[in-house]
């Protein structure tokens, strides 16, 4: 009983002894990886009276239903970074990081959507930005769609309307055109049919199990048609590497029920697969398991037609393989549990998927509802993307913890240790190709539905001060030392300063 009691006592001791920087990977990040940082133009720039800015379905529904918005704020100056972007430039030169990932907004190079009116405020801001990147030894990443529709094109159905393609590959040809002699890095969407099936989001179109289908298809069209394009025209001259951006959520089996398993299996299927299945999977076209689902449920409610739309064979062989690497934006897991048949339910997503999801009480949370921290889960997407694809390069666009904006961020260094770990052992124990990583967020900036309430920035921002001082928090000190040193860094090893970082 007494060796019982001390062998308990001194196991109990190790663990809270061994804290969790000991668990962290002493692997390090290969030469050839990318170090990055990471916005979005509605996000940052501001800058919309005047400049031939033309409005997106952000502007409009802020305006109109400023009810629907959790948090009340405009982004009409937001980081004001359409006037301080030098300034950025050196707050991104001082990380020492190798990429920087911003978005162009659409509507600032063409105000109305289409491409016969091209704002030359628009170019010259965009070019700017690049020159002033290069000058400084910084590669642009550039997104071309990060959620800012044009508001004409929205009125005609958004990401619902076939013809987007067409649309979305003259905006491609624009931007290839006018900067594709200095960006090496495309990105075609950062995933971007929330909204169309549900109510929480702009544009709130809340047609559930239709209208993020529809979207889903349009979507892949438009990434394949700018893909194609860039192949045919560009490439030769250009020479450089077209991806697209997908939401990295880990959904778990809840337990070890063999339902759960399956229900966890199809969560990955409807939300992560809907998307990188038609590019990336060797036969191409939605997910087989959500075909037949929908096709199923469809039928069963009285449907003349799945609600989820066919590709052709032509299509299905013109959109696969249209990428050069695939970027994941890795936050958080859920945990999934499956949910009995109801066919009394009416049409929907939820619905089609049948799970229910949820998050370990245990697990530690950043500000974000949905932010529970979960390393392990970004680990085993990655293995699930290699297992399941065609072994792609692998991008992770995105990764970072909201907090109030505090200057002390531990919370924030503790959060990178472990998800860049994870990244780590995924790179040298699974050889998953992960090659580059981008921290969200450059700044503190404008979170969308939430408004200024949710901070991710490495850079603090003032949002109360007309000239919107940026300020670096502890973890601009952190990640410029990983970066310079390629490898996770202990908090012991960085100073308690915070002032002088510059
Ligand atoms: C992913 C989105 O791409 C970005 O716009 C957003 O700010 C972050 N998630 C954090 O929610």
């Amino acid at each position: 009983m007494l060796l019982y009691t001390g062998l308990l006592f001194f196991l109990t001791e190790f663990c809270q002894s061994a804290s969790a920087e000991d668990l962290l990977s002493k692997h390090r990040f290969p030469d050839d990886f990318l170090f990055g940082v990471a916005t979005s133009a509605y996000q940052i720039e501001g800058g919309q009276k005047g400049n031939g800015y033309g409005k997106n379905i952000w502007d409009y529904y802020m305006e109109t239903y400023p009810g629907k918005f959790y948090s009340p704020g405009t982004a009409k100056i937001a980081c004001d970074s359409f006037h301080k972007f030098r300034e950025d430039v050196k707050l991104i030169k001082n990380l020492g990081v190798q990429f920087y990932r911003f978005s162009v907004s659409w509507g600032r190079v063409l105000p109305e959507g289409y491409s016969h009116n091209i704002n030359k405020d628009g170019l010259r801001y965009y070019n700017d930005l690049i020159n002033e990147l290069l000058a400084n030894g910084i590669r642009p990443m550039v997104t071309m769609y990060h959620g800012d529709l044009p508001l004409a094109l929205h009125e005609l159905g958004g990401w619902t309307n076939p013809y987007m393609a067409y649309y979305f590959e003259d905006y491609a040809r624009v931007l290839y055109s006018y900067f594709g002699d200095r960006v090496k890095y495309w990105i075609t969407f950062n995933g971007a049919c929330i909204g169309y099936g549900d109510d929480g989001f702009v544009p709130f179109l809340n047609q559930s199990g239709i209208a993020n289908y529809l979207c889903n298809q349009v979507l892949t069209l438009a990434h394949a048609k700018a893909y194609h394009l860039y192949d045919k025209e560009f490439r030769i001259l250009q020479k450089g590497k077209i991806g697209i951006v997908f939401s990295g959520n880990w959904y778990e089996p809840g337990s070890f029920a063999v339902d759960d398993i399956e229900a966890a299996e199809r969560a990955m299927q409807f939300k992560v697969g809907i998307y990188a299945n038609p590019i990336f999977h060797p036969d191409g076209d939605f997910p087989k398991l959500v075909r037949e689902r929908v096709h199923d449920v469809s039928r069963k409610e009285g449907y003349l037609r799945s609600r989820l739309p066919e590709f052709s064979r032509e299509e299905v062989e013109y959109v696969q393989g249209t990428y050069d690497f695939l970027g994941f934006n890795c936050y958080t897991s859920f945990l999934v549990e499956n949910v009995a048949e109801d066919t009394s339910e009416k049409t929907s997503f939820h619905k089609d998927l049948r799970v229910k999801t949820y998050q370990d009480k245990s697990w530690e949370r950043g500000k974000s509802s949905w932010l529970g921290i979960y390393p392990e889960g970004t680990r085993k997407l990655l293995k699930w993307v290699k297992e399941n694809y065609d072994d792609p390069e692998i991008i992770i666009t995105e990764n970072g913890f909201s907090d109030n904006g505090e200057l002390n961020d531990v919370k924030r260094i503790k959060y990178y240790q472990k998800y860049l770990s994870a990244i780590l052992d995924s790179i040298h124990e699974d050889k998953v190709n992960v090659k580059g990583f981008a921290a969200w967020s450059l700044l503190d900036n404008f979170e969308w539905m939430e408004g200024y309430s949710e901070k991710f920035g490495l850079y603090h921002v003032d949002f109360s001060d007309p000239d919107r001082k940026r300020t670096p928090k502890k973890s601009v000190q952190w990640y410029k030392k990983v970066v310079k040193e390629r490898r996770i860094v202990e908090l012991d090893e960085i100073s308690s300063r915070l002032k002088g970082d510059l």
